[in-house]
């Protein structure tokens, strides 16, 4: 029997929330889903929605006193058919055997959410995507009025759990998932039902759209939400094509000479010396190679010659070809780095990451003991990344983000829409895997990423082999020294 919609939840009958819920079925639409689970489907408002756009969508209700395996039409949207189960955990499915999965409004209240997500991460085939919708904002400020007034707020039922764009993001990663991903959302209320609320529908939802990215005061939206995809590390790399580079002729030269102890003199010439790109543009090249060396004298970097040259070219390049985005430089100690690529590409906004405090503790079993020696070394300062700007490209297009990345990167990526450069350059593991988490997504195609450690820290390398075959990505690495590599997204 098909019920009026009329007294139907208020969600689904006011106009603000039916815009949420549209953009959340236009967002999983433009990723062509095959075949997706809508977990805790509640009345199947998006079953139906994902349907009619053509995704084969499975429909799963937790009814602890239904039968198991019990199919039924939904009474509101009578061409979806819900599967039951009384499983609070488990679900009725083998592994693999979705493409994404759905939670909108879901996650927040079952008994166990870690083992819910490790659940749905066996149902998903390698990549899969689990989007995550509605989670309550820990310090939602609509949700303590709601207290306070006596009406329905998360936390008052029994299994409810509050959420920070942090934890969500731990707890999807702790579970096998690379968080594409994770933010803020939603600042007004938006069930609303009523001739007034449908009238200011369209207002409403554009002005919760401008609040909800304003740094600071998005600190109280009502939301956390999340897009993660299943994440299966690679171990047998080989196989894969051009997961390392062979060693170029640099490197064997180096390992041959360093038994004699004459690699490091060598190393130095080599440092300086032009490559092959540079010699056809010896101009370029002189004013990389001055700038480095004022760089390095003052302070501002500690990378090789070589290195500082090789932002500077890869930012020009990504300028001339017209690549879209900013200069992303994640661990950018006194800011010579950044430099280099700012005075590459000088229209183009930079982000400059650094915690300022040294580097953090080398958390992960990928990096090596002597990793530890490392902790608090590195102490940089924000003024001097500022005097730097002054001094040798334009302050105007700096942002300083001072802190640990995982607590400052969620907020900036929500205002850096696109990347033309990024630059990892953080030492560990932890760090760089979350930095290609983070901005790889946002690379531009025909974009550049360089990871400076690959060669010489084992976690900066297995986080970036990882990070490259997780998500099929075969662009050859490029050596950039002995050390550091780069590869292009493709156009
Ligand atoms: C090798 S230095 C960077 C060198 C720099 N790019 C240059 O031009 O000289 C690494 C920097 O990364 C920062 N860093 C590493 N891991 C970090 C993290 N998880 N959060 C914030 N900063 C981090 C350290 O504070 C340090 O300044």
């Amino acid at each position: 029997m098909t019920r009026d919609r009329g007294d139907l939840d208020l969600n689904l009958r006011s106009e603000p929330q039916l815009r949420e819920y549209r953009s959340i079925y236009e967002r999983i639409v433009r990723d062509r889903p095959s075949r997706l689970l809508d977990w805790g489907c509640g009345h199947g408002h998006a079953s139906d929605a994902l349907q009619r756009a053509g995704v084969d969508v499975v429909a799963l209700e937790y009814v602890p006193d239904a039968p198991e395996g019990a199919r039924s039409a939904l009474p509101y949207f009578p061409n979806v058919e819900a599967v039951t189960t009384r499983e609070p955990v488990k679900l009725p499915f083998p592994d693999e055997c979705f493409d994404a999965v759905l939670s909108l409004g879901v996650l927040e209240h079952v008994p166990d959410p870690e083992g819910s997500v490790a659940e749905i991460r066996r149902v998903l085939r390698p990549g899969g995507r689990f989007y995550v919708y509605k989670l309550p904002n820990r310090s939602s400020y609509l949700e303590k009025i709601a207290r306070l007034a006596g009406l329905s707020y998360h936390g008052e039922r029994e299994h409810d759990t509050l959420w920070t764009v942090r934890s969500a993001r731990e707890a999807l990663e702790r579970n096998g998932f690379s968080v594409e991903a994770a933010r803020r959302a939603n600042m007004l209320p938006l069930t609303l039902a009523g001739p007034v609320a449908e009238r200011l529908a369209p207002l409403i939802w554009r002005l919760n759209g401008v609040l909800e990215r304003i740094p600071g005061l998005n600190v109280v939206a009502t939301n956390v939400e999340a897009v993660a995809r299943r994440y299966d590390p690679q171990p047998p790399l080989a196989g894969q094509r051009n997961i390392a580079p062979p060693p170029s002729v640099a490197r064997r030269v180096g390992a041959a000479l360093r038994p004699l102890g004459l690699d490091e003199g060598l190393g130095k010439l080599y440092d300086k010396a032009p490559s092959r790109q540079e010699l056809r543009d010896p101009g370029t090249y002189r004013q990389a190679a001055a700038l480095w060396s004022d760089l390095r004298a003052g302070g501002w970097t500690m990378l090789g010659s070589r290195r500082a040259r090789a932002l500077n070219r890869l930012a020009r390049a990504a300028e001339r070809a017209g690549v879209q985005g900013a200069l992303v430089d994640c661990g950018t100690f006194n800011g010579g780095s950044a430099i280099m690529m700012s005075t590459g590409a000088p229209n183009r906004e930079v982000w400059a990451f650094d915690s300022f405090e040294g580097l953090p503790e080398a958390s992960s079993d990928h990096d090596p003991e002597r990793a530890g020696e490392w902790t608090g070394e590195l102490k940089a300062s924000e003024e001097k990344v500022r005097e730097g700007f002054r001094r040798f490209a334009d302050p105007a297009r700096l942002n300083v983000v001072k802190g640990w990345f995982q607590d400052t990167f969620p907020e900036a990526a929500s205002k850096i829409l696109s990347v033309a450069v990024l630059h990892a350059d953080s030492d560990w593991y932890d760090s760089v895997r979350l930095t290609l988490e983070t901005f790889y997504p946002k690379v531009s195609r025909g974009g550049f990423v360089v990871i400076d450690d690959y060669n010489d820290w084992e976690g900066a390398k297995t986080a970036t082999d990882e990070y490259r075959a997780a998500h099929g990505i075969d662009a050859p690495l490029r050596e950039i020294d002995i050390t550091a590599v780069y590869w292009q997204k493709p156009r």
